[in-house]
């Protein structure tokens, strides 16, 4: 297939078209950059020996998105494109409702437009909120902050889309924790400034970037007071998007939760991280992070049973592969020449 990847420059949409250049698809990125960098098609083609093709452009311009899928016979559409931190949706919910639903409202005009009617959508598990675990598909949706909400409204608008479409296919795929890189070492999270998630923050204090970790809390109710999540290797949820291509011949609007199916807790982590790399994280228990839960993971059974995917990798890999990219790449792709 040819398929359009939206945000393709970025973490997971390079990830993931890094394994659709493996398995034959051709690719054609459209990314503004806004939060990612050039230098990762140079990445993708020393690990693929092929180079996606590259356009510089925003999806909030309908016509060029209209142009892009028009003059390229594209037959599907991954939409990674998106702002993605949730303290800066809090501060600034308009730029994060007009960026990642109203990207979404102009990539299906653009579709629409244009006849190509299958898409993926980099959705998320904080659809869910503060819900009974594990989430499975129709767990209720009550995001807890406007990131979340960006993400449950554009699931609801590719499912009216598809509801007035008979041939319109739409696939959202709720992320778990996304963590790791490739094994390679070329590619991987490349956050600005402190990050805000655990891995790449553990990374950086195993470089010596960062004094120590902050654990948010070690009074939570869970086996060791400290929060539970659903962590998954960014290459088993490259994998899951090619499963869902295969998915996207059935018209109409389905959600995937993309998890492991079972959760981590952040001392467990570090002790994961601290054997896969035989470095040491200092860490010191802090207070809890506002708007954090205390432990969610995913229900995976239906992608297993409809997409036949499930994950392969562990903690152990990812935290493995995650200090590959960091100790190559301490500035991440900045300052690369
Ligand atoms: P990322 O920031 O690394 O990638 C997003 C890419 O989109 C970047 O390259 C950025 O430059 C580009 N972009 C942003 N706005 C754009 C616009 N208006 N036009 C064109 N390009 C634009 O983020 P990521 O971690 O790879 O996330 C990809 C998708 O997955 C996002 O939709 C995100 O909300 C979703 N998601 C991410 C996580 C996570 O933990 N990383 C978890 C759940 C869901
Ligand atoms: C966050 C986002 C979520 C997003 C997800 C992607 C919030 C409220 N939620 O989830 O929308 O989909 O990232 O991966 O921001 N922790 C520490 N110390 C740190 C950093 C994190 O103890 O320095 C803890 C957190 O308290 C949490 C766990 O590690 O318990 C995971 O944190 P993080 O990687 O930020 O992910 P989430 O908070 O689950």
């Amino acid at each position: 297939m040819k398929v359009l990847v939206t945000g393709g420059t970025g973490y997971i949409g390079s990830h993931t078209t890094v394994e659709l250049l493996a398995n034959g698809h051709e690719v054609i990125i459209v990314d503004n950059l806004d939060n990612s960098s050039k230098i990762v098609l140079d990445r993708i083609e020393k690990i693929t020996g092929k180079r996606p093709d590259f356009i510089e452009g925003d999806v909030l311009d309908t016509d060029f998105i209209v142009r892009v899928l028009k003059d390229n016979r594209v037959d599907a559409v991954i939409h990674f494109a998106a702002l993605k931190a949730v303290g800066e949706s809090v501060a600034d919910p308009l730029r994060y409702y007009q960026t990642n639903v109203g990207g979404t409202v102009s990539v299906c005009k653009a579709m629409l437009a244009t006849g190509v009617n299958k898409i993926i959508f980099s959705s998320s598990a904080t659809v869910y909120g503060d819900q009974p675990i594990p989430y499975t598909e129709s767990t209720p949706r009550e995001p807890q902050n406007p990131y979340g909400r960006t993400k449950f409204v554009s699931e609801l608008v590719l499912a009216d889309v598809a509801a007035a479409n008979p041939d319109f296919c739409a696939v959202a795929l709720r992320y778990f924790n996304p963590v790791g890189a490739h094994p390679s070492g070329e590619i991987g999270e490349d956050p600005n400034g402190i990050p805000n998630n655990l891995m790449p923050y553990i990374s950086q204090v195993a470089a010596g970037q960062r004094e120590k970790l902050s654990v948010y809390g070690n009074d939570y109710p869970t086996k060791d007071g400290t929060a539970i999540r659903d962590y998954i290797h960014v290459a088993d949820l490259a994998e899951g998007h090619l499963a869902a291509l295969q998915k996207i011949y059935d018209p109409g609007f389905h959600t995937f939760n993309l998890g492991a199916g079972h959760g981590e807790s952040v001392l467990e982590v570090i002790v994961a991280f601290e054997q896969a790399t035989g470095q040491t994280i200092p860490y010191q228990f802090a207070d809890r992070r506002a708007g954090d839960l205390a432990e969610y993971y995913a229900d995976a059974a239906l992608a297993e049973s409809q997409l036949g995917w499930r994950v392969k990798r562990t903690i152990t890999d990812a935290s493995a592969d995650a200090w590959h990219w960091q100790s190559g790449n301490p500035n991440g792709y900045k300052n690369v020449v």
